[in-house]
């Protein structure tokens, strides 16, 4: 059995790509996308009818330019997500825009909107997480959510304190990203790499489902943001672990054999202090956090910067001057 095979038996493996081409060819349980992601796949040629039905719908809406192309972006984000629902047996992840970051009603906001083009297509609340990124005001925004019945992912994950915050405001899944954490440690240091071992990345999402399994959260976690194999080789166990094509490619032609290194029985009988991240102590435990500091801030402005991207995109297929 190939190391994906093993990988899959203990779980849930996800595709992290708007490439549907790609999701298709690995088969996984649930699929990934974010804005940088929307981007690269809404200027393939083979997913062109994707944007002009967008297109089509943002001129059909009532509403300023802006409207128009921020529903031009929903439209779009819905259709890539509809057509992968159509292929995997389970859920897509759909990310409210990275400018909402900051905004609660904002977020839940868009979420409704995002809800509501899949439930016009047909597609039910449950295969859908509306992804946002773990601030104080998405998680919060993520509570509301959750409260009705609209499942969440919390990306941008990178402290710990993110973690417990998500799993105490009863988010359905949160996204801990290991390759951004490992790339700040490995500039900090000054060296090409950090072996598997001593992964900063790796030991980040370790504590963090140690924790959440050892209290009893029902939070998922999902590692993000892989740079090699040897990191998702030493996250096999966890709940989910989203991987992008290049890296199920590489897992598929590997054999060997794979050992479960995080075990939820095993986090049970581990002594973990308990910690509550009530506001003012998330943004203080966060903010000791320099690596997670600034690679939420930089997370956010490549989203937007991407997203803006996309907006230029969509706008010249509308013939509409973008307003910056
Ligand atoms: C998935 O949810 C994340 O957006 C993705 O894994 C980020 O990966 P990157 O760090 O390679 O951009």
């Amino acid at each position: 059995m190939s190391l994906l095979d093993q990988l899959r038996k203990m779980t849930v493996v996800v595709a992290d790509t708007g490439d549907i081409d790609a999701i298709r060819t690995h088969k996984p349980q649930d699929a990934t996308t974010n804005p940088s992601l929307l981007l690269k796949a809404a200027q393939m040629p083979q997913y062109q009818e994707l944007v002009d039905e967008a297109v089509g719908y943002a001129e059909s809406q009532k509403g300023s330019q802006d409207a128009k192309l921020d529903a031009c972006i929903d439209k779009l984000s819905v259709n890539f997500g509809v057509k992968i629902l159509a292929i995997i047996p389970g859920r897509v992840s759909t990310e409210v825009p990275a400018e909402l970051s900051f905004d609660t009603e904002g977020t839940v906001e868009r979420a409704h909107t995002l809800i509501g083009l899949y439930k016009a297509a047909g597609i039910d609340k449950n295969r859908i997480l509306i992804k946002t990124a773990s601030t104080w005001e998405g998680i919060k925004a993520a509570e509301k959510l959750e409260k009705e019945g609209i499942h969440c992912n919390l990306t941008l994950l990178f402290s710990f304190a993110q973690a417990v915050a998500c799993a105490e405001a009863g988010v359905t899944l949160i996204s801990p990203f290991v390759g951004r954490i490992y790339d700040w440690y490995k500039k900090s240091k000054g060296v090409a790499d950090i072996p598997a071992a001593e992964d900063p990345g790796v030991a980040s999402v370790t504590r963090i489902y140690n924790y959440y399994k050892k209290y009893g959260y029902k939070t998922e976690v999902m590692g993000a943001s892989f740079r090699k194999v040897e990191q998702i080789v030493d996250l096999a166990g966890s709940d989910l672990l989203t991987i992008s094509p290049d890296l199920l490619e590489k897992l598929m032609k590997m054999d060997g054999t794979l050992a479960k290194r995080l075990d939820a029985g095993a986090a049970k009988a581990m002594k973990i202090d308990r910690v509550s991240m009530a506001e003012k102590s998330f943004r203080w435990h966060h903010n000791e956090d320099a690596m997670a500091t600034d690679k939420l801030a930089e997370g956010i402005r490549a989203f937007h910067a991407d997203a803006l991207k996309l907006r230029d995109v969509v706008a010249k297929r509308m013939g509409v001057a973008v307003s910056v």
